[in-house]
């Protein structure tokens, strides 16, 4: 089976590769170097030992997507490329819902005229809101985005289940991912964010490492045991493998499938710090901040569903988690850059 994963150079496409080409796919990468380096695609290819095709394209390049389509004859498509930066999608709405609607309509377009209707999308606990209850299973409600980035995400899911309505040859996988972190045992691939890291573990490991002075936590009187708020962070490696997981799932014709792929705990900041700190063998400085507007206090999964009808279940826990994310940012303390 051949697969197409676009954002594949990205961090957690570029894991997915790893565990796709390790499953014996064939793997069609399809990025556009926006948030990524080429050099993650050598990387890939150490780790594993195998070839994979890159096209350095975008996915809102109809004719580009038609030709790489064509010549590939692709089965099923793996779709991670989108922007992703949450306070950014503040500030610039049209770029995003263009790049992530857009790409998403135009990459489906191209599936449908070379007759491949398989497709797997990255989508996010963010369209739960503010969850209905905890732990959150798929019933849970989407609740409202309080951002573009997370509106592009309850939308394209409503427009990928749209397809399969009005054409029951589409299959649908929509994975909500909760909070990926960590980084491949190799220390070759992992996470590298362009300027001043948003989310807590490449800021934490930041701060580790020297390049950033002290970690501000966004408040600490959340209803949570230490008053800090609490995800429920999965390794990338897992959330990697419940992708292929998810492939094996398609291949069976499911229609539309939605599930969560999540540890089941909750950990909070003060956790997570303590876990790096333990990871990188010294103190981890930080100090308490007001909320960051917009965050939840709690999210954390059911991944039961996920557990009965694809096979799968998180194997790694936060030391883990941390001490990779560790060797990552050591081994590599400028990400991909030299
Ligand atoms: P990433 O930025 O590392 O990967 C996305 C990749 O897509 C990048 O390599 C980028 O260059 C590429 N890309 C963006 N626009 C493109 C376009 N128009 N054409 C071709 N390539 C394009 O992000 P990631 O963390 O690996 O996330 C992958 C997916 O998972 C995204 O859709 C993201 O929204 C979703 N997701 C991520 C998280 C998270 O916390 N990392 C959580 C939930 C969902
Ligand atoms: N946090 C800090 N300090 C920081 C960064 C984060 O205290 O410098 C806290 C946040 O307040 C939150 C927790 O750490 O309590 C996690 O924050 P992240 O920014 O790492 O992650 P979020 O849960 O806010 O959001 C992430 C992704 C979204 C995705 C969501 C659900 O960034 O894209 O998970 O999957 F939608």
């Amino acid at each position: 089976m051949k697969i197409l994963v676009t954002g594949g150079a990205g961090y957690i496409g570029s894991h997915t590769c790893v565990e796709l080409l390790d499953a014996g796919y064939e793997v069609v990468v399809v990025d556009n170097l926006y948030n990524a380096s080429a050099k993650s695609i050598d990387r890939i290819k150490e780790i594993t030992g195998r070839d994979l095709t890159f096209y350095e394209a975008d996915i809102l390049d109809f004719d580009k997507m038609d030709e790489i389509f064509a010549k590939e004859q692709v089965d099923c498509v793996i779709h991670f490329a989108g922007l992703k930066a949450v306070g950014e999608s503040v500030a610039k709405p049209l770029e995003y819902y263009k790049n992530n609607i857009n790409g998403t309509l135009v990459l489906c377009e191209v599936m449908r005229k070379n007759g491949c209707k398989n497709i797997i999308f990255s989508s996010s606990a963010t369209v739960y809101g503010d969850p209905a209850f905890i732990p959150i299973t798929e019933e849970c409600p989407k609740g409202t985005p309080t951002n573009p980035y997370g509106w592009t995400k309850h939308m394209i899911e409503q427009i990928l289940t749209d397809f399969h309505t009005a054409d029951s040859e589409w299959n649908v996988i929509l994975l909500r991912y909760f909070n990926p972190i960590g980084a491949h045992k190799s220390g070759l691939i992992g996470e590298d964010p362009k300027g001043i890291p948003n989310n807590l573990l490449p800021y934490v490991a930041q701060v580790a490492i020297g390049k950033l002075p002290c970690l501000g936590v966004f408040g600490d009187d959340y209803d949570t045991p230490d008053g800090t708020g609490v995800r429920d962070y999965i390794h990338v490696v897992d959330l990697a493998v419940g992708h292929v997981k998810a492939i094996n799932k398609i291949k069976e014709n499911p229609g539309v499938k939605i599930y969560n792929l999540g540890t089941g705990n909750g950990y909070s900041v003060l956790d997570v710090v303590k876990a790096f700190s333990k990871a990188c063998g010294h103190e981890v400085p930080y100090e308490i901040k007001p909320r960051r507007p917009g965050d939840i206090s709690t999210c954390y999964a059911d991944a039961s569903l996920a557990k009965k009808e694809l096979g799968w279940e998180a194997q790694y826990g936060i030391d883990e988690m941390c001490a990779d994310s560790w060797r990552w940012q050591s081994m590599n303390p400028n990400g991909y850059d030299d």
